[in-house]
């Protein structure tokens, strides 16, 4: 098939690196514009960009010149991959649907609205069929895609298999974030703040993670999403990091559970999930990996398997006397899985489910 002509928005930041480096050499995409602020416009790729990958800036972006983030300047392309802060994506990204873009984002605003697929595909790709309401009922002609949070991304790979077998009553997650999480500008943390430290909060990021996980293991009822009815608690914490979010995970289910069951269960679901099948260039073989190991996941080990696309589960236990619970640890590379190689894998798993839209 001929490359579809793709623009980043945001390309300059920590997701938008790593979108050029992963779609630098796709077989569905191809690079043709890139956008950043207003600072960055106008210049070259390669003189603006603060580049913080260990590869070399792809050589077909290099000497990009970058464009500014105003609708009637950015080309005509046939999707939009987004990384902007979300106050600045509210608006951009609305604005280019209204003209016909198919946007497919990372940031946080517009993720709740009923008629905005949220979509972790080997989780919820069905939830795509929403495109077909939104299109509707807003009018438009393009189209609003999201990803998740990258620390509900990361969670809700493990849940679903476990939700639909034995139905989650009560989950209770404390996570471990990496420095990358919160980008390269305004939210960065300063490395006198962090280093030989452990930041209890992260902004917003708890609610994230209690919303989004119940909406993207929802169920489509018809038009809607009928978000899961298990009960959330959530403590997001940064720590000294530099890739990769550990979580730890506490469930009650309503039905009686063993580690084997649990394990099974995971092991089931990279047989079969929403995806399987596709042949998706971004879908790792297993999109979850358990380790028996008792000091695994670690993020430094472990948070590029599958190519940074699948998440590492550890540590699986059942709490003694309590037959309906368990806990385990799971990791996932935040800017990989839960940022620009997540949105990849939607866009890829729209090209082969719904073209029409495109
Ligand atoms: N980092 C992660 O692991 C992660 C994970 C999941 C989701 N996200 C989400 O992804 C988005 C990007 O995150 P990030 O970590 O890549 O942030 P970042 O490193 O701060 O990058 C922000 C990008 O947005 C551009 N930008 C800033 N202000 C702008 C404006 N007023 N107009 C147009 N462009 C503007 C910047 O361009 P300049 O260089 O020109 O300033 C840069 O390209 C955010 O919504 C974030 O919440 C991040």
């Amino acid at each position: 098939m001929d490359r579809l002509k793709v623009a980043v928005l945001g390309a300059t930041g920590l997701v938008g690196q790593h979108f050029i480096r992963l779609l630098s050499s796709h077989p569905f995409f191809e690079i043709a514009a890139l956008v950043a602020s207003e600072r960055s416009a106008g210049r070259k790729y390669r003189e603006v960009v603060k580049w913080v990958l260990s590869c070399p800036i792809p050589d077909s972006v290099a000497d990009m010149t970058v464009c500014p983030p105003d609708p009637d300047k950015i080309p005509k392309v046939d999707l939009v991959f987004s990384a902007l802060p979300s106050d600045v994506a509210q608006s951009l990204e609305i604005e280019l649907v209204k003209r016909g873009f198919v946007v497919v984002s990372n940031a946080s605003n517009n993720r709740l609205d009923p008629d905005v697929p949220l979509i972790v595909p080997e989780v919820n790709a069905d939830h795509l069929e929403l495109c077909k309401v939104q299109r509707r009922r807003r009018g438009w002609s393009g189209l609003l895609v999201k990803n998740a949070n990258c620390t509900t991304i990361v969670l809700t790979l493990t849940l679903k298999p476990l939700h639909d077998r034995f139905r989650i009553r009560r989950l209770v997650v404390t996570t471990l974030q990496a420095l990358s999480g919160a980008g390269l500008g305004a939210d960065a943390v300063p490395g006198l703040l962090i280093v030989d430290n452990v930041i209890p909060y992260i902004k917003k990021e708890e609610e994230k993670v209690q919303t989004e996980s119940r909406k993207i293991l929802g169920t489509l009822i018809g038009e809607e999403v009928r978000p899961a009815d298990f009960a959330v608690v959530a403590t997001c914490t940064r720590v000294p990091v530099t890739d990769g979010h550990l979580e730890s995970v506490y469930i009650e289910f309503e039905h009686e559970v063993t580690v084997e069951d649990v394990v099974h269960a995971f092991e089931e679901f990279n047989r079969r999930n929403k995806i399987s099948g596709l042949d998706l260039p971004t879908a790792p073989p297993k999109p979850i990996v358990v380790r028996e190991e008792v000091d695994r996941p670690q993020p430094r080990l472990d948070r590029m398997e599958g190519n940074g696309m699948s998440v590492v589960v550890g540590r699986v236990r059942r709490p003694e006397a309590m037959s309906n619970c368990v806990t385990y640890l799971v990791l996932g590379h935040n800017a990989i899985r839960g940022a620009a190689g997540n949105t990849i894998l939607i866009a890829e798993t729209l090209v082969k489910l719904m073209p029409e839209v495109l």
